[in-house]
């Protein structure tokens, strides 16, 4: 159900969930991103003449209120980007927010604190959260749901609330849908998937689903080293879940059955330490531990010769699906492979896609424009989670 399921909205109060979880570095904004991609739907519902109630989380709060997880610079990022005033409460329910709701006038928009700092809106007790939800409910005529980034979320107010008054999916969301099915029913061959990030677990249901799906799958980030590892390979003090090393020897097994190619990287940035300042030696990837640092050393990024290999395939790729970083690139010195990466994406004739806050990031950090890639998704779990053929609750409550 899309905006217009709801019929006529001036004069009447909506309540719209929207992510604007966007990462603060003391206090200001690194990225504003999921502010900026909110826009659509707002924009929409001010011009219609509906009163706006915006709700979102912002990190992950314990329940209660806390400053560094306050809402508030969001609110004031966003007026700027929509040149009209977004006022903020800093409650989420009670009489202030009651009064503040009350007061809107027709096209007024005002954004309410964090919703994680009730403890409500995760609580996996029902009663406690349908009980928070029901406060937000009488806030409002109708509810949009376009917090594309939390649909994989059975919180208040991704599910609960969308039960409670008549509710749609919002631009965001409708869009997100349209690229991600894209991916999942017809893609252009090639088809090349690039996963990093940190750790594999994370990315276990996704590998399993793309089996069926990918002609390559490049591995780099975190997680590669659990691979190396696999095939026997020392990984010195590089990440490492010990826990994961037969599933992925399956995923191994099978992607040679299914002629899947799975390429990780032959050369790895090594560091003495985990720091931006650390000493470090690129070497073979199959000789971590020859690196100066011996088993002491951890792999910070892939090297060069990868990313030059990963780069080669994604510019003969057709369709590219990117989630995770493939080294930590806020730090300059093991940037280098992420920024390779996200270049090639950019130059390739193929539709590409990101996905996931930290790739979104690092995009944006090195300085690339959301219009040089064909779809910057505002979702990380919830992007790999529908590609992993998952029912999304907070889709589900909506259908
Ligand atoms: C995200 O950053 O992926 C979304 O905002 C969801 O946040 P969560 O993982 O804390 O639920």
């Amino acid at each position: 159900r899309t905006i217009e399921a709801l019929g006529t909205l001036a004069g009447r109060t909506v309540i719209v969930r929207c992510d604007l979880n966007v990462p603060l570095s003391d206090g200001v904004i690194t990225d504003d991103g999921r502010i900026r991609a909110s826009l659509t739907t707002i924009r929409e519902l001010r011009d219609a003449g509906a009163k706006l109630v915006l709700i979102s989380h912002l990190g992950r709060p314990k329940g209660e209120p806390e400053d560094r997880f306050s809402l508030r610079p969001v609110a004031t990022r966003m007026a700027e980007l929509l040149g009209s005033p977004v006022q903020f409460c800093p409650e989420t329910v009670g009489d202030e927010a009651a009064a503040a709701v009350a007061s809107l006038g027709d096209g007024d928009i005002l954004l309410l604190e964090n919703l994680r700092f009730n403890a409500g809106e995760t609580s996996k007790d029902a009663a406690e959260r349908r009980a928070f939800a029901k406060q937000l409910a009488a806030y409002a005529d109708a509810f949009v749901s376009d917090g594309f980034g939390v649909v994989h979320r059975s919180q208040a107010s991704v599910t609960d609330l969308a039960e409670m008054l008549p509710s749609a999916a919002g631009r965001l969301v409708d869009a997100e849908l349209k690229v991600l099915r894209r991916l999942t029913e017809d893609p252009a061959r090639p088809y090349t998937v690039v996963l990093g990030g940190s750790k594999v677990s994370d990315k276990l249901g996704v590998i399993a689903h793309l089996l069926d799906k990918v002609d390559t799958l490049l591995i780099g980030g975190g997680m590669l080293f659990t691979f190396l590892k696999a095939q026997g390979h020392s990984v010195g003090a590089s990440l490492l879940e010990e826990d994961q090393l037969d599933t992925v020897r399956g995923y191994l097994a099978e992607a040679e059955k299914r002629g899947v190619r799975i390429l990780l990287p032959t050369d790895i940035v090594v560091a003495e330490r985990f720091a931006p300042d650390a000493a470090h030696e690129t070497v073979a990837a199959d000789a971590i531990e020859s690196s100066s640092f011996g088993a002491a050393g951890i792999g910070l990024d892939i090297g060069p010769e990868s990313a030059t290999a990963f780069a080669e395939i994604i510019a003969e790729s057709a369709t590219v699906f990117w989630n995770g970083p493939m080294g930590v690139f806020e730090m300059d010195a093991f940037a280098s492979g992420t920024r390779t990466v996200a270049e090639a994406l950019t130059q390739t004739e193929g539709f590409t896609v990101v996905g996931g806050g930290d790739s979104a990031a690092a995009v944006r950090a090195f300085g690339f424009a959301d219009e040089q890639f064909g779809h910057i998704s505002t979702g990380g779990g919830a992007s790999l989670e529908f590609l992993e053929g998952a029912q999304l609750p907070g889709l589900e409550v909506l259908a």
